[in-house]
């Protein structure tokens, strides 16, 4: 079970259900972070983009680090993934773990399938390995949560249900810094599935956070749009959002264009397949549309890509999605020396 470990403790709590984890508050160390609204002020934002820029030169330099030399970290997944699962796997490795216990088949092959509970597997992990960290992934909402309250050590959600993904969110935003020099005064279209993805809704929270002046488009079908609870929470934080169906009427203005697939797992879960195949293709990005954006705009995606981006448009020096993953390891990197109190 969790024990606090501030002496004013600031909570976040689930959106879901009761349990809740410790705003960072300015400290990550022996922190969960499991949600966006974890961070609280811009000076942790650049804490971590701090320290992902001595991890850059880690990996540059080609020589193993050894901050993390004597850590156990355990990583389950429970989804497919590619990226996120790799750059943590490849973080800790960077910085010379040497007990890294990365299971990426947890659906499939751990006792989940017998029927055991995300509480008694945590607990179980702990026992088994003697870790200091757990990055998790996992289809439910409110899982990072769940198991950030009965986990002694920190979590780490690398993606939990359609409701968050921070490690992302963080990724994109450094991923902005680097393309455009700066992460305030954007205006930022998120286009595709806003009901079902989870980095949206973890970015446009950090985005709010950032810069209350961020001009934010949600660009998709009606029955894609972003939620509402999710919008009225982003303009209570004074951000001004604005929603439409139609790409090429915001996109001449955007500084970045956020690209999303549509989540055919959801809508397999929802029995809804028909819907999306009759969405699927509504959105392509090629290069007639992009002689809509500007010159010195950027289109990301949190990939992978089904069929939302030509693969022409991976020549065009606008495209940030691939660039994009290396800010995934570095600023990985820096958030499990943070917050394993490393640095
Ligand atoms: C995303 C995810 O898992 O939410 N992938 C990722 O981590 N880069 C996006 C997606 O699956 O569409």
């Amino acid at each position: 079970m969790k024990e606090f470990v501030s002496d004013v403790v600031t909570i976040v709590e689930s959106p879901i259900n009761g349990f809740s984890v410790e705003a960072i508050n300015g400290d990550f160390q022996g922190k969960d972070f499991v949600s966006i609204e974890q961070l609280t002020s811009r000076s942790e934002i650049d804490r971590i983009f701090e320290v992902a820029e001595e991890m850059e030169k880690i990996v540059e330099s080609k020589k193993t680090g050894d901050l993390l030399k004597d850590t156990t970290l355990v990583e389950i997944f429970y989804q497919p993934s590619t990226r996120t699962f790799t750059s943590f796997k490849a973080a800790a490795l960077w910085l010379g773990c040497q007990r890294v216990i990365a299971e990426h088949g947890m659906a499939a092959y751990s006792s989940t399938v017998k029927g055991e509970s995300l509480p008694d597997t945590i607990m179980s992990l702990e026992q088994t390995t003697a870790c200091d960290v757990i990055v998790m992934r996992h289809p439910e909402d409110n899982s990072a949560f769940e198991a950030a309250h009965f986990a002694s050590v920190p979590i780490i959600s690398g993606g939990s249900g359609k409701l968050e993904h921070p490690t992302q969110a963080v990724l994109d935003l450094h991923t902005i810094q680097r393309c455009l020099g700066r992460i305030e005064g954007l205006k930022v279209a998120m286009l595709g599935d806003l009901r079902y993805g989870r980095t949206v809704k973890s970015l446009s929270k950090l985005l709010a956070l950032v810069d209350k002046d961020t001009q934010l488009s949600f660009v998709s079908p009606e029955v894609l749009k972003m939620p509402e609870s999710e919008v009225s929470s982003l303009e209570s934080r004074g951000l001004s959002v604005y929603e439409t169906e139609d790409l090429i009427e915001v996109l001449p203005e955007v500084d970045v264009l956020y690209v999303t697939r549509l989540q055919k797992e959801w809508f397999e879960d929802q029995g809804q397949l028909d819907l999306y195949y009759e969405l699927e293709g509504q959105y392509r990005i090629d290069r007639e549309v992009m002689e809509h954006a500007r010159e010195d705009m950027i289109v990301m995606h949190p990939l992978p890509r089904v069929r939302e981006i030509a693969y022409h448009v991976d020549d065009d020096p606008r495209s940030a999605y691939f660039t994009q993953m290396r800010s995934g390891l570095t600023t990985r990197m820096a958030l499990l020396s943070l917050i394993t109190g490393k640095v």
